[in-house]
């Protein structure tokens, strides 16, 4: 793929990869929250997955990765940085469309879609999520983001009235989440989730470009009935060191 084809073709062709090394917070939550608790062959599907932050935490975490982006620049990446980690063999990358993905049913342990399902339009968005929710597993995680309506890069108020400086990126962003919409999609009765964190936010961003603001929903979920050691993050009130 050429730079003209790939909006993000320059941001991972950089020394200093767009998206720097850090993953997501609900991914770095899902990691800590399955880590302590489960044994055994984990599945993760990264939608989106970029340059890998994501995909190359989970892996490290012992996740068998499946990491999905349409920038062939951001999955070459992926691939070095896998086996620069040593987790190349838990690591399978894969060129394609989110929208034309081969979602299987139950399949999955955990899925990821930071910062994707508002890089295709709204109908395919809602679309793209029943395929998640079908694929995750009856115990499996949820981690998603998406720019607001608060961007600065937003087509909608406030957004659109904000003077913030906005993401090197935006033009690639083409549904900007309006309040409750991700929430609303979590919490319908068909979903099966039950929600562990939500929050619609403002964020400054250094990890990109010169820096900028955003405006962000996450969701972290895990399926209806499941009851892992979940004490939040920020831990508020950790236990008394005995
Ligand atoms: C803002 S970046 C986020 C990358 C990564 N998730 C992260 O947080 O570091 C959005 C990514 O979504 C990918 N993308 C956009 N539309 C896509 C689509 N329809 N199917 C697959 N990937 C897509 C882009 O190529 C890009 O790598």
């Amino acid at each position: 793929m050429t730079d003209t084809a790939d909006p993000f073709f320059e941001a991972y062709n950089r020394d200093d990869i767009a998206y720097g090394e850090t993953p997501a917070p609900g991914v770095q939550s899902i990691i800590d929250l399955t880590t302590s608790v489960e044994t055994g062959e984990r599945r993760a599907l990264d939608l989106g997955a970029g340059a890998g932050r994501d995909s190359i935490a989970l892996a490290k975490a012992g996740y068998r990765v499946t990491a999905v982006d349409l920038s062939e620049m951001g999955l070459e990446r992926i691939n070095q940085r896998a086996a620069m980690t040593g987790v190349g063999a838990l690591v399978t990358t894969q060129a394609a469309d989110v929208r034309h993905f081969d979602f299987e049913t139950g399949k999955y342990d955990a899925i990821i879609a930071t910062t994707v399902l508002d890089h295709i339009p709204a109908n395919d968005a809602q679309i793209v999520w029943t395929k998640i929710l079908n694929s995750l597993t009856q115990t499996g995680l949820l981690a998603i983001e998406v720019h607001s309506s608060e961007d600065p890069g937003s087509d909608l108020p406030p957004g659109c009235n904000s003077t913030a400086p906005k993401s090197e990126t935006a033009g690639a962003v083409v549904n900007y989440f309006p309040p409750n919409k991700l929430a609303s999609w979590a919490t319908e009765t068909s979903a099966d989730l039950r929600i562990l964190r939500y929050e619609e936010r403002l964020e400054w961003d250094y990890t990109h470009g010169p820096e900028h603001m955003h405006g962000k929903v996450s969701l972290l979920a895990i399926r209806k009935g499941t009851s892992p050691q979940w004490y939040g993050q920020p831990r508020m009130f950790p236990r008394r060191p005995s």
